[in-house]
């Protein structure tokens, strides 16, 4: 059945459809006031999608029309909230083999420090013509310095000074070092509000300009983040889908269940899992606190770690995002041999036959005792993405403040990086 909201909720467990919400209903009330009345320094997402943006959205198209008719492809540079969300749309709706129509290939480097990684990938622009976007909120985080580092000198061997024109940068708009390089140099340049973190910011040129780029429509994706911005201001739980999604898993996490386990049925949202999986687990992951964010794909995980799920530790439950209707799909052939048996799903869809395995999996799960949270969306397409980028995010600032922690800040990420700087510098 199609969900009656844009995005719906349900627990598919019995035991678990008692979680007592008027327990929360004073603590949500209280966080919702402080979040929609802050303003502070980092909730400038909550209400941006209600703004008005045409001009902004106007110079991003107008730059990604421009990048599409002159380059071959997009290299964009950037790492954690810098890149997570523009890859996960982008992958989530262009095609799995090829590029979109209206879109050129769009590649990423600066999230990780592999020599092999980026190596390969100079190799492969060789016979192509490039554009770059730097992205970093901070303007000096090591893996997407390092690959601007590379990547510029790269642009000016082979372009010389046209290099200028082909270099975008995405950063904040007062301070770091790749604000004063762009000034330096006169790279074009799009700002991250200073009040939006990394995590927060695929709705700003962060995300939209690499995904405008991919062929992706930016406009649909940011109408349905503004369906979500409106709607999700409501303040009862019982009505906000968010809410109710941060207080089932308060609640789970307090039973014990310490870990959440993000599932899909289709292969493209794999990179969506992993921009969840950062926004959670940066969020929550403080003061010894926090459900640790997990990802699977299914089919494919049921017949890797499909065991340890139904019947290993009960430490999980399993939150399960089902988008009804797919926009391609493919019929199962009539084969008059049938050595495979299989011709009593002749004619039956790939999907049908994909959301029935959805179906089973979930029965099984909650059988098996694994408390399982469906989210459930009608399509797959860029209205539905915005309004659940939206959705996911207000349920992680609410989730965060219900452990009472800050779900804008990183202070665990330094550590790493502070040990790496001491030995780097030995
Ligand atoms: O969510 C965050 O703030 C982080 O994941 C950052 O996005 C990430 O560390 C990259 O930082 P920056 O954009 O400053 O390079």
């Amino acid at each position: 059945m199609m969900p009656t909201q844009l995005l719906q909720t349900t627990i598919l467990n019995e035991q678990f459809l008692n979680i007592d919400y008027s327990k929360y209903k004073s603590s949500v009330a209280s966080i919702h006031h402080h979040l929609e009345e802050s303003k502070d320094e980092a909730t400038g997402w909550l209400n941006a999608p209600l703004e008005d943006n045409e001009n902004l959205i106007h110079s991003i198209l107008a730059v990604a029309n421009e990048i599409k008719a002159n380059a071959d492809v997009l290299v964009v540079i950037g790492v954690g909230g810098s890149y997570l969300g523009a890859k996960a749309i982008q992958d989530a709706l262009t095609p799995y083999f090829g590029k979109q129509p209206n879109g050129i290939e769009v590649v990423y480097v600066g999230q990780n420090m592999s020599g092999a990684y980026i190596n390969q990938l100079l190799t492969s622009l060789q016979d192509k013509d490039v554009y770059i976007n730097v992205i970093s909120k901070s303007g000096s985080t090591m893996e997407p310095a390092l690959a601007f580092r590379v990547l510029r000198q790269y642009m000016e061997d082979r372009y010389g000074e046209a290099a200028t024109q082909r270099i975008i940068v995405t950063t904040d708009p007062e301070s770091g070092l790749l604000r004063e390089m762009a000034v330096e140099h006169n790279y074009r340049q799009f700002f991250i509000p200073s009040n939006i973190g990394g995590r927060y910011s695929v709705l700003t040129p962060v995300g939209l300009l690499p995904i405008a780029v991919s062929g992706v429509e930016i406009r649909q994706l940011l109408a349905g983040s503004k369906e979500a911005a409106a709607l999700l201001k409501e303040e009862d739980l019982e009505q906000n889908e968010a809410y109710r999604y941060a207080v089932i898993r308060h609640a789970l996490y307090t039973l014990g269940y310490k870990v959440e386990l993000l599932a899909s049925f289709e292969p493209a949202l794999a990179n969506f899992h992993d921009w969840w999986k950062q926004l959670f687990g940066e969020s929550e992951g403080k003061d010894q606190r926090g459900l640790f964010p997990a990802t699977v794909n299914y089919s494919t995980d049921l017949h890797a770690i499909g065991q340890f799920i139904q019947d290993g530790s009960p430490i999980l439950f399993e939150t399960l995002l089902h988008f009804h209707e797919i926009n391609d799909d493919y019929a199962v052939p009539f084969d008059a041999r049938n050595e495979d048996l299989l011709n009593y799903l002749t004619d039956r869809s790939f999907n049908e036959i994909n959301a029935t395995s959805k179906q089973g999996t979930a029965l099984a799960h909650a059988e098996g005792g694994v408390p399982v949270i469906q989210l459930e969306l009608a399509k797959l397409d860029e209205y539905h993405l915005g309004y659940l980028i939206y959705f996911f995010m207000k349920a992680c600032a609410m989730s965060a403040y219900l452990l009472e922690v800050n779900p804008f800040d990183q202070p665990g990420v330094e550590a790493y990086k502070n040990k790496m700087l001491e030995l780097l510098k030995k």
